[in-house]
């Protein structure tokens, strides 16, 4: 499927006989360079063709759709393959580092090879680092001389992928960190390299040669999509000149969306996106004033580098990150998924599978995730998410109900019809109990991983948030499928594991606090009951509900994965609406517990 609004545009790239500095590293800037610039950023750019200013529901109309992008991490650090931080975190000196720079010949880049592996994984926009932190730059730039000029390899990365990516319809970005370990302007240096890093630098004349790049990349590939800043941690927004940045790009290329790290990376500012890294929201993104604002997560599908890194052999499993697309869709993001190709220009084989996984179930699913907007439901009973589209809904079912009813409460539309996207033609019954909605599912899900109930509506959704109620004994189970959590933790929380079992996991942080909302038919004593794997012992909980509070500490359960059921002692609940939070104290970085559910039984 294309992007809805005009595929990018590149235009003809002719390059400039290239002024050439001379002078060793750390060198000031030569005349020849110095005038490069001058004159770059003194000409209006010939090649481009001026955009017209869209207003900004407009501008970033295209990134609302799209929902997945692939960021491409690829620099000299590829070379030494172990991680793009790999100059500083080894305190590699900058001339042994070139000699990396000086073998960067990406002979096996097939830049058509890519985009083809981007878009029939269902990808929508590529993301490209033009230059990280190490400062070298990925393309033929003719204001530095640390660029793909001082490597044996003829040709612009850069350009090719934009060709590429024009070919495919993609959206094409470029990430450009602002820290630079390189340029003799940029200040602070490397504290581990020089006696006095604050010194020997000059911020604003970076920022002008920082300017003169973006031009490059604003002028000569075409549209770009993004430009995605990084690296700004180590000065103020007037230090680096953020607005005027701002403004030099939207003048260059109005229509160019910019995250949020030229800036900080809070909410409030003027870029058009926030970029969690690493983890998905709790609830997505809001400015100050509460209104939701755009958002991606960028996440690798290995553990800890984004350049590439021969040494990790652990990477996320395809459920995961399909799950992870849905989940971030649901709460309204985007999903930026890394590769860190190889310094010969491959994507290695554990990240082409992936991709290609996430293609397959997209082919079947993709309606349920372009162009959606987040859950109407701000909670579900089952292990599932939910997206929306017009008077659609999609129900993203992760665990597949035992008894083939799938229970949907608080969804006030008529359902004109309910069918399974991987079975379009087949409608599934549907029926009320009371104010639930109730699908009746085929015995088998289409998907394991995820399969996507559409529900037709008459009109768009309106629905009232789930309460869990008691069941016919007068039990309540409160499972960690439809607790609600505060904080960076649900990212890694509702595993579900091989023999059924949905839990909460890696519980490390004392503030990540699993919620649930529930009825009291009638005031009483309840017991209640705990359920958890754990191989280790000792870590502290509470559990809070009212003013209600008991207190225990996790028993070994013989491995993470082996559940039991411990009673933790009874409490006092009134009648109505209640809320009860499990607080862990785990300690020094370890899992508390892998916590399944806690269940309130009447007491005798
Ligand atoms: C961090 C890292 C950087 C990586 C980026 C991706 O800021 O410093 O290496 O490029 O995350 O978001």
């Amino acid at each position: 499927m294309q992007p809805s609004t005009d595929p990018p545009q590149p235009t003809p790239h002719n390059p400039q006989p290239k002024a050439h500095c001379t002078q060793p590293r750390w060198r000031p800037f030569c005349a020849a360079r110095l005038l490069a610039l001058v004159l770059l950023l003194s000409i209006a750019a010939p090649a481009q063709t001026p955009q017209t200013p869209l207003p900004e529901a407009e501008r970033t109309r295209w990134f609302r759709e799209a929902k997945f992008g692939m960021f491409i991490h690829w620099g000299v650090y590829a070379v030494i393959g172990r991680h793009e931080w790999a100059r500083h975190r080894f305190q590699i000196p900058q001339a042994q580092y070139d000699t990396y720079a000086r073998r960067f010949n990406p002979v096996n880049f097939n830049a058509d090879a890519w985009t083809d592996l981007a878009a029939s994984a269902g990808v929508r926009y590529i993301v490209i680092t033009s230059k990280h932190h190490d400062g070298f730059s990925i393309f033929r730039s003719q204001v530095s001389d640390y660029d793909m000029e001082i490597t044996p390899y003829k040709g612009d990365p850069l350009k090719m992928l934009a060709e590429a990516a024009q070919r495919k319809g993609l959206r094409l970005g470029f990430y450009h960190s602002i820290m630079d370990w390189h340029h003799p302007d940029y200040v602070p240096k490397r504290a581990w390299e020089v006696a006095n890093p604050k010194e020997g630098g000059n911020l604003d004349r970076y920022l002008e040669f920082m300017k003169a790049q973006l031009r490059e990349l604003l002028t000569a590939y075409g549209q770009v999509a993004v430009i995605w800043f990084d690296g700004e941690w180590e000065h103020t927004t007037q230090e680096m000149h953020s607005d005027e940045v701002y403004d030099f790009i939207r003048k260059l290329q109005p229509n160019t969306l910019i995250n949020d790290r030229l800036y900080k990376r809070e909410p409030g500012n003027r870029a058009d996106f926030g970029t969690p890294e690493q983890f998905v929201p709790a609830t997505g993104l809001k400015d100050p004033s509460g209104k939701p604002i755009l958002w991606e997560s960028c996440v690798t599908i290995n553990n800890d580098s984004w350049g590439y890194n021969k040494y990790e052999t652990e990477f996320k499993t395809e459920r995961d990150l399909v799950r992870m697309l849905i989940e971030v869709v649901s709460k309204g993001g985007n999903l930026l998924l890394n590769v860190g190709p190889t310094p010969d220009g491959r994507i290695q084989r554990e990240f082409v599978t992936r991709f290609e996984a996430l293609g397959r179930w997209l082919k079947v699913n993709g309606e349920a995730i372009y162009g959606t907007t987040a859950s109407p439901f701000a909670r579900l009973p089952f292990f599932g998410r939910a997206t929306a589209k017009g008077n659609t809904v999609y129900l993203h079912v992760f665990q597949w109900p035992a008894d083939g009813m799938l229970r949907v409460p608080g969804l006030a539309n008529k359902v004109v019809s309910a069918r399974l996207l991987a079975r379009p033609a087949a409608k599934l019954p549907v029926r009320r109990d009371s104010s639930d909605l109730l699908v009746s599912l085929p015995r088998q899900a289409p998907d394991e991983i995820a399969s996507v109930v559409q529900l037709t509506l008459d009109g768009s959704p309106s629905t009232t948030p789930y309460v869990i109620r008691s069941d016919a004994k007068g039990l309540l189970t409160l499972g960690v499928e439809s607790c609600e959590i505060e904080t960076r933790f649900e990212q890694r929380a509702k595993k579900e594991n091989a023999l059924g079992h949905v839990f909460l996991t890696r519980w490390t942080r004392a503030d990540d606090i699993p919620t649930w909302t529930f009825t009291i038919p009638s005031p009483g004593r309840y017991q209640a009951e705990i359920t958890y794997g754990s191989a280790g012992k000792g870590a502290e909980f509470t559990l809070t509900a009212g003013s209600a509070q008991l207190t225990g500490s996790v028993a070994g359960t013989q491995g993470d994965w082996v559940f039991k059921t411990y009673p933790v002692g009874e409490i006092q609940l009134p009648a109505g609406q209640q809320t009860l939070q499990v607080k862990a104290s785990p300690r020094a970085g370890l899992n508390a517990m892998n916590l399944e559910k806690v269940v309130l039984k009447p007491a005798p």
